[in-house]
């Protein structure tokens, strides 16, 4: 039985992508297990963009990361010890384990981890992409906040990233015409041969506002948007009176100056209505989503893919990942 447990701190705030001095390696005593409490050894983390939030001083939805705190991550972990009476080992638990190898989970702060069942046909990683917070958000910013009606046209950008793959193939489900924005041809294949949007468009390619027009040419009723700045500015010129902007993630200014929008006219002129949400708002509903999230992938109606990054010394690199896009679908590090 190992005695030391890895963990990556926050050692300085970063100023752009994560450099080597921004999380420090340090090794600590595997903690002991008291009545009430279990200890449960990480499997994987979820990479998300909101890491790189959580890692400036800057006003978010959860307080920052203090400098010297372990780096706070999702995960998903297997219980090998336990005097918690919810608990037993063997089981697996999501949450906030952080970017540490082992994790105890105490009777205060057991809210933040989640037991997860046992159904043959889903496997560890999908707790953390369609039937965890990626697929969470997908479902509750597409349904609830965009309200997709049979026969619009949705635009998501980021789209064959974790959460718009996701998102994009709800939108063929509620009978969308669905257009995809990614960064590679590759990634735009993906969507459309494999995931069934009706057209892709990469925006690094010089005539991408073209192709933006040409597959949307009764204009764009729900914008669901990741990135922000020029990609964001590109769709709302494209909105249909009365359209929907779900707006879900700005990615393109996390690691520098938020770009903005060359201009915000569009929403009056057309009327839109623009919508942030935070997935923790609908926590009481995660039941329900995760159902109808799970029927959907077991009935193939719902396909995922991960990009895998094996090794807990490789986390603080793989969060750059997302913002050079070197990631399709979800991006997950298995320790
Ligand atoms: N509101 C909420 O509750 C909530 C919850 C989860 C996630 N989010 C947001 O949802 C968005 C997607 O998150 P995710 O976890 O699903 O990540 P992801 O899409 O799997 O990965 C991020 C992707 O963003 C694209 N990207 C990065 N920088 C870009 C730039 N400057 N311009 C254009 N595209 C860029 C990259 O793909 P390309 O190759 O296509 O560039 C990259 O693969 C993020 O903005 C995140 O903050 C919000």
């Amino acid at each position: 039985m190992p005695t030391i447990n890895r963990q990556w701190k926050l050692a300085n705030r970063p100023t752009g992508l994560i450099t080597p001095d921004v999380l420090q390696l340090s090794e600590s005593p595997i903690p002991t297990v008291s009545d009430g409490q279990a200890l449960a050894r990480v499997k994987y983390f979820s990479i998300d963009p909101t890491m790189r939030v959580w890692m400036a001083d800057v006003a978010q939805y959860m307080p920052a990361v203090t400098i010297g705190e372990v780096m706070r991550a999702f995960g998903l972990a297997e219980i090998i010890e336990s005097r918690h009476p919810d608990f037993k080992k063997g089981d697996k638990v999501s949450g906030l384990t952080g970017f540490q190898e082992y994790v105890l989970l105490t009777a205060a702060g057991k809210q933040f981890f989640q037991k997860l069942p046992s159904i043959p046909f889903l496997s560890d990683v999908n707790f953390l992409n369609l039937l965890g917070v990626t697929g969470l958000t997908a479902y509750f910013g597409l349904l609830e906040v965009g309200k997709p009606q049979s026969g619009e046209t949705l635009v998501v950008s980021a789209a064959a990233g974790a959460t718009g793959s996701v998102v994009g193939q709800l939108g063929k489900i509620h009978g969308c015409r669905v257009v995809g924005i990614a960064g590679s041809d590759e990634k735009c294949k993906w969507i459309k041969d494999d995931l069934g949007f009706d057209a892709a468009v990469n925006y690094k390619h010089p005539d991408w506002k073209q192709q933006l027009a040409a597959a949307t040419p009764k204009g764009v009723d729900i914008n669901f948007e990741n990135v922000g700045g020029e990609v964001m500015q590109a769709v709302l010129d494209r909105m249909n009176l009365h359209g929907r902007v779900v707006v879900c993630g700005l990615i393109s200014g996390y690691t520098k100056q938020d770009p903005g929008l060359a201009s915000f006219a569009q929403v009056i002129v057309k009327r839109l209505r623009v919508e942030g949400f935070l997935i923790l708002d609908y926590v009481s509903r995660f039941m329900e989503a995760g159902q109808k999230l799970g029927i959907w992938k077991m009935t193939g109606k719902l396909k995922s893919r991960e990009t895998i990054v094996k090794g807990f010394e490789n986390a603080p690199e793989a969060i750059n990942m997302l913002f050079r896009g070197d990631n399709i679908g979800k991006l997950i590090v298995e320790l």
